[in-house]
């Protein structure tokens, strides 16, 4: 085994195909997850699909604000570095529930940071997202953008990643690499692991997904009058896997005694709009997609790409697949798992 690595929210979407790659780079892997918006399913799942190498996975039901118990864990098992993927995620439900994005995300984050530096564990990679880039005037958005916050979610990043670099600057033996995702979407090609959310989608991809398998009429498509080559938004979507190498070329960047707290996009640096999407999941699946234009939907930004030049010449990685993939292996995921990791709901009573 090369290394011990501890993921927290690795039952999630992200976090399940990351903790797959971790496994089968030879990587031993420790989930923290509180399942509060995952299924054991996928940890078991994630077992299954790395043979061999699964038996290097445990897993650990923990709220990561649980302090005792999170420091069990790390009394029990020495950790070489942590990817910490745990938070809450949804946009609209921040504006609803501040409090409960600030509890979560920001006391989460800072008990780890507390039982990690206590353990001498001072090596992380954090989610972040690009939503720090808040509506960007100019694309592709580089790393040195002005950053701001438009939302209780986002804001909980910004925080996240200032209360980063300020450790590290207290005690530079940390490492920590935050990465700012833009659109992940896809699954694993076995179709086997996927993204499984609560309730209806936000999120344009597994609202297409919902639509194609029946549980959803039709798409509304916000916007239709943006100063793009169709007139709907634009997003850089980066396929989960390309997404979760990203986070293992992260890892070995961490060796880099001189890496401090380094900040990368991870996308793919192309633009793709709504019915651009719409029409290569339509292929890859062969199903209709019944579509409703609809108007903006407030706080979205018009067009937002990656500029992916750091990723490339200093984590040694890129994205290696484009959006035929990404709706081919999403499709695989939703047509073997229309109701993802659940069963339908029973409607004999009704
Ligand atoms: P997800 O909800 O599928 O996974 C997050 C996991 O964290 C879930 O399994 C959840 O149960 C767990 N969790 C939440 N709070 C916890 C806590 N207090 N203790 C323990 N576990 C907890 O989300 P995802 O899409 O896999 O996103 C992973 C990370 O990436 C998040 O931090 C998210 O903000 C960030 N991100 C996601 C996107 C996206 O579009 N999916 C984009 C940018 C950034
Ligand atoms: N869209 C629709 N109909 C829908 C859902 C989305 O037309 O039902 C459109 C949106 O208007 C946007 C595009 O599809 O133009 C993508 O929307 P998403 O909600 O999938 O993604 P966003 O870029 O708006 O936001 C997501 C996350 C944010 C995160 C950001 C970058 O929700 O938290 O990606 O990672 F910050």
């Amino acid at each position: 085994m090369e290394k011990n690595i501890l993921v927290t929210g690795g039952a999630g979407y992200i976090g399940s195909h990351t903790v797959l790659q971790l496994l089968l780079g030879g990587y031993a892997t420790a989930v923290v997850d509180n399942l509060d918006n995952s299924s054991p399913v996928a940890i078991r799942r994630v077992k299954e699909l790395a043979g061999d190498h699964g038996r290097f996975l445990t897993f650990h039901q923990i709220d990561l604000r649980d302090k005792p118990a999170l420091e069990r864990l790390f009394s029990r098992t020495k950790f070489d570095a942590v990817i910490h993927f745990a938070g809450l995620k949804a946009v609209g439900e921040s504006v609803e529930k501040p409090l409960l994005y600030y509890n979560n995300n920001l006391f989460g984050t800072i008990t780890l940071l507390e039982v990690m530096a206590a353990h001498g564990c001072k090596n992380l990679v954090f989610s972040s997202s690009a939503t720090v880039y808040g509506w960007p005037k100019v694309v592709p958005c580089t790393e040195e953008f002005p950053l701001s916050a438009v939302n209780p979610y986002g804001r909980t990043k910004l925080c996240i990643e200032d209360i980063c670099r300020d450790v590290q600057h207290a005690d530079p033996e940390w490492r920590i690499i935050l990465l700012r995702y833009f659109n992940p979407v896809g699954t694993h090609p076995s179709g086997h692991i996927g993204e499984d959310p609560c309730g209806i989608p936000n999120n344009l991809m597994p609202y297409i997904q919902q639509v194609a398998v029946g549980r959803l009429p039709h798409l509304q498509v916000y916007g239709t009058d943006y100063n793009t080559k169709d007139g709907t938004g634009v997003r850089d979507y980066i396929h989960v896997v390309d997404l979760a190498d990203g986070h293992i070329s992260a890892l070995q960047k961490l060796d880099d005694p001189k890496i401090g707290c380094e900040v990368y996009n991870l996308g793919t640096g192309k633009g793709t709009t709504v019915l651009e999407m719409v029409a290569a999941f339509e292929k890859a699946s062969g199903k209709k997609i019944p579509l409703v234009m609809a108007g903006r939907r407030p706080g979205d930004a018009e067009i937002v790409y990656a500029s992916t030049e750091k990723a490339e010449r200093e984590l040694k990685w890129k994205a290696k697949y484009g959006i035929e993939e990404m709706c081919r292996d999403q499709w695989s995921w939703a047509s073997k798992n229309p109701y993802g990791y659940g069963s339908p709901p029973d409607t004999s009573q009704s």
